[in-house]
This record gives structure tokens, sequence and C-alpha cells, in this order.
């Protein structure tokens, strides 16, 4: 299912990904960004990128998404699957911080990064391999 970068069980996270980008708050950088995440109670939650004047103060798509998904319910291990979209011809991958913020809530995650033309599937431990976890102090 979501080994298959064409499959239709993408089409509401994709959705939900291009819904949320068209409310992105991007004055600076002009660079829209949507993410959906799908969780383990079938819930699709979308995220947009939310810029800020002070500039380190904006939020990725993604960690926007994961929020609302944790407020919604999600636990760790719960999270299904991720799409991130843009309408850059260069696909856009989640940056090294909401890695390592998804990391946490999924052992598999697939991602997948889409344009209007064209998809990639990736996996969380390709994107983050030797990623620092919990375990490392607990
Ligand atoms: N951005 C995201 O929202 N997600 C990504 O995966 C990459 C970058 C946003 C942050 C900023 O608002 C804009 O894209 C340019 O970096």
């Amino acid at each position: 299912m979501f080994d298959d970068p064409r499959s239709a069980a993408w089409t509401p996270l994709l959705e939900a990904a291009w819904k949320a980008r068209g409310n992105a708050h991007a004055p600076y950088s002009h660079f829209q960004v949507g993410a959906a995440l799908l969780t383990a109670t079938g819930e699709v939650v979308g995220g947009c990128n939310v810029e800020n004047a002070a500039y380190p103060v904006t939020l990725c798509a993604e960690r926007g998404a994961l929020s609302a998904a944790v407020a919604a319910g999600l636990r760790p291990g719960g999270l299904v699957a991720a799409v991130v979209v843009t309408e850059a011809p260069r696909l856009t991958p989640p940056c090294g911080a909401c890695r390592q913020a998804l990391a946490e809530f999924a052992e598999r995650l697939p991602i997948l990064l889409a344009n209007r033309e064209t998809r990639e599937l990736h996996r969380i431990e390709d994107l983050l391999p030797h990623s620092f976890t919990g375990s490392h102090f607990r």
C-alpha cells in the first residue's frame, strides 16, 4: 500500500497536504509547503509552514502537522505515513529537525515527496540513519 508511490492510498494524504499548503504563511521565502500525516487510528492531519518576521521562529509544515496529530491523539509508534508537497521542480525533503521529530513517532515511516508532476517515496530510516532516540539515555 504505502510502499507504492502510485497507490491510491496516498490520495487522502495528498489532498490534505495540498489543502494545508494553500494556507501556508510564507511571506519571506515565498516557499509554500504542505504536509499530511496518517495515524494508526485513521486520522489524516495536515500542516503548512508558518514563517515569522523573526526568521528562526518559523515552523515547518511537517512539524506543524505533527503537533496537530499529537493533539489529536497520536502517540509514539502511531505514525503510518507522511506526505510533503511543494510546487518546486525538485521535490522537497523534510529538513533535519523534521526528520528527527517524525522519527520519534514511527519505526519505518514511509514519506512521499510530491509536486504537481512527480512523486518519490522515502523511508525515515533512510533519511535519518543512526538516529538519536530516547533509548540512548533511558
Ligand atoms: N520548509 C518546510 O516547511 N518544510 C520542509 O521540508 C522544508 C522547508 C519551509 C520552512 C520555510 O518556511 C520555507 O520552507 C523555506 O525554508
